[in-house]
């Protein structure tokens, strides 16, 4: 079942409480649509990245290559938002530089580097990530997989980008503004002045970024393309805070795939986990009930570590 999402989905976001499985998931995931011919893109937006201790890996900001099947294949990305905030930041700083007389240069650094640690500025780099990299690897890969962060996280994250298109359209129109009185003023001093100064550049990028933004945003919305994964254990404060995040997806217009619940008791290793198991069928009905008519499937507790290709693969087997 969750193989048929992953196949017919080009976007997967794979969210849920911390612990209950994501990373371990979307790399059963993302091995078993390689296995099925897929290429695939796995990211992990989570700041406590733990994709690379599972594939034996060393991960960073751009893809690497960590299965190889016979057609298929997985590359992965651990994001490092620090390196997108400093990337947008020097662009900023170098197009203000040009614009803004040499006075005002200490005063425009000092406004930045303040600008650089707000609060949400972390947030937004992530997204912008998200974002190009959905932007550059759609036609590269048949799915991209997004490892994300503990849920509440996930969701504003997800709530953002309409939020952050109203604050660069606000930028723009208020450079639109400028640029005309600029414009009015050059054509006064010299009518034929006609290349493009650093106000159209800044102008320029700001739009980009809005138009990226609106991009993702409705690229996650359609649900032809984009769908939502829960992973989730069959306990009582898990399902409760799952129900609570499929209301949140369904207010943002967020496609909800399918729910996993992981590390499932088995019914036939003592009474102890047999004890176990009944408690967690009673959560499990509550859950389904809930999120009818998506569908939950279930992922068994392994005796095993969960490390190294051969067990992300043992996993996958356990998906499909
Ligand atoms: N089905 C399972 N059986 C046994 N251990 C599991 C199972 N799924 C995940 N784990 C282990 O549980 C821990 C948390 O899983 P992880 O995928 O890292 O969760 P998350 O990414 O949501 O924080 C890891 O140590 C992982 O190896
Ligand atoms: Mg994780």
């Amino acid at each position: 079942m969750l193989l048929d999402i992953a196949r017919s989905r080009r976007l997967l976001f794979v969210g849920g409480k911390g612990g209950t499985g994501k990373t371990s998931v979307s790399s059963g995931l993302a091995l078993a649509r390689a296995l099925d011919g897929g290429r695939v893109l796995l990211v992990s937006t989570d700041p406590a990245h733990n994709l690379g201790d599972i594939w034996q890996h060393g991960l960073g900001d751009d893809p690497r290559r960590v299965f190889t099947a016979e057609i298929g294949h997985v590359d992965a990305i651990e994001v490092d938002p620090q390196a997108t905030i400093e990337a947008h930041f020097a662009s900023v700083e170098s197009m203000m530089m040009r614009m803004l007389p040499e006075r005002t240069h200490t005063a425009v650094r000092d406004h930045l580097k303040t600008a650089k640690t707000a609060p949400g500025s972390h947030e937004s780099a992530v997204l912008e990530r998200i974002a190009t990299i959905t932007e550059d690897s759609i036609g590269d890969y048949d799915l991209v997989l997004f490892d994300t962060a503990p849920t509440g996280h996930t969701v504003h994250l997800l709530a953002l980008p309409e939020r952050l298109t109203g604050w660069a359209e606000s930028l723009v129109t208020n450079r639109d503004r400028s640029e005309r009185f600029a414009a009015a003023a050059r054509s006064l001093v010299s009518p034929k002045e006609e290349t493009p100064g650093p106000d159209a550049q800044m102008r320029r990028s700001l739009l980009a970024r809005r138009d990226r933004f609106a991009l993702l945003r409705s690229t996650i919305a359609d649900s032809k393309q984009t769908g939502f994964l829960i992973t989730t254990l069959a306990e009582r404060l898990p399902v409760a805070e799952t129900l609570d995040l499929v209301r949140q997806l369904h207010d943002l217009d967020v496609d909800l795939a399918g729910v996993v619940v992981n590390r499932r008791s088995p019914a036939d290793a003592g009474d102890f986990l047999s004890a176990r198991r009944d408690l967690e069928d009673r959560q499990l009905a509550e859950l389904a009930r809930g999120v009818a008519p998506v569908p939950v499937s279930e992922v068994p507790l392994l005796a095993g570590e969960l490390a190294g290709t051969e067990a992300v693969r043992r996993l996958a087997d356990l998906l499909v």
